[in-house]
């Protein structure tokens, strides 16, 4: 097969910065995605329906003319967030869903939780009026392996939310684990996980053998490579309850390229090319629609976007390199291994 058409893609996990970098980036996810639901952890952070709302508005001023791109809001959990908030701005449209993060997990994860009973009460509501909530899933121990964050987060953490919160529909994002494959597989259909294009291609041993490179450190942080595989099998698979969030992340390169360098792989360029590789090599390209285009939408209970997108199979594509973003540039992820798959336009 050297041509796929599919319904446009969605990106169910996406951040877009603000100023400068968020002109710099948008382009790329709309040119391939017909919506994205926006990660709210800025600084400060998106925790009420009227910042949702502001900072709607200043990715639809940054959107390029004639492109047809959705940005679904999200909003950032903290321990001081208020229900009726939450419920109005989910009643009015204005977000898709709430992002919790453990504080400390991640980038911009400070105002976070660190309390979980503080939060039921929103939970209650959220479940009660069937508001998503999607988790960063890592446990924030300092006792506990890094490697092991997002095993143990399923047990210590998301298990008992979710235990006292029957009705609450979540989202485990960015899954990198054998454990929380089967954790969401295993979760009936009030629950869903996303999976990276990342963490399809590289294992640990890109980041740390044969020298340190800091732009596929990204958190949760990539596993052994029987987790890789694992994830492959699943994706490539695409049962109902899987389906793409790129997690697209730029940083300044100086800030990834530094004695503490920053979490996130930017991949929203090359994304769609990375997954028809990964697809392909699989010989289920015939699933490539279900996992970035049907099932997240259907989680989400929206309809399938109506346009289509055709990539194309061909001689290997330039290697990817780095964007111009404000006074810095942004390295796009490189998979170490040559792209054969682009988007036609
Ligand atoms: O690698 C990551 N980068 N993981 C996250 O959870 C956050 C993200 C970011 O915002 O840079
Ligand atoms: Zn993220």
């Amino acid at each position: 097969m050297t041509r796929i058409t599919l319904r446009r893609p969605d990106d169910w996990h996406l951040h877009l910065r603000d100023g400068a970098m968020l002109a710099a980036v948008l382009p790329h996810s709309a040119r391939h995605f017909a919506r994205a639901l926006v990660m709210p952890n800025l600084v400060p952070p998106v925790r009420t329906g009227a910042d949702a709302a502001a900072y709607r508005a200043r990715i639809l001023a940054a959107l390029p003319p004639d492109v047809d791109f959705t940005p679904l809001m999200t909003l950032y959990l903290t321990e001081e967030t208020n229900p009726r908030d939450v419920v109005c701005a989910h009643r009015a449209g204005l977000i898709a869903a709430v992002k919790l993060y453990p504080a400390g997990a991640t980038t911009n994860s400070t105002s976070g939780v660190r309390d979980f009973d503080r939060i039921r009460p929103v939970l209650e509501a959220m479940a009660e009026a069937g508001v998503p909530l999607c988790v960063h899933g890592e446990v924030t121990d300092p006792e506990v392996d890094i490697f092991d964050r997002e095993a143990v987060f399923l047990t210590r953490v998301l298990d008992p939310i979710r235990r006292a919160t029957p009705g609450l529909r979540v989202v485990l994002e960015h899954v990198t684990t054998a454990e929380g494959l089967d954790y969401v597989r295993s979760g009936g259909p009030q629950i869903g996980g996303t999976i990276t294009a990342h963490h399809l291609v590289i294992n640990r041993n890109a980041i740390l053998a044969g020298g340190i490179r800091p732009h596929y450190y990204c958190l949760p942080v990539a596993k052994r490579e029987s987790h890789r595989q694992a994830l492959v099998a699943a994706a490539t698979a695409a049962p109902p309850c899987f389906f793409l969030g790129t997690d697209s992340a730029p940083h300044p390169d100086a800030d990834k390229e530094a004695a503490c360098g920053c979490a996130g792989c930017y991949t929203a360029p090359v994304a769609l090319p990375v997954l028809a590789e990964v697809f392909d090599r699989a010989g289920a390209l015939d699933r490539l629609e279900r996992f970035a285009s049907l099932n997240g939408a259907a989680f989400y209970g929206l309809a399938p976007n109506a346009a289509t997108v055709t990539l194309e199979r061909g001689p290997p594509l330039p290697r990817p390199g780095r964007l111009p973003a404000g006074e810095a540039g942004v390295t796009v992820f490189d998979p170490g291994f040559p792209l054969h798959w682009q988007v036609l336009r």
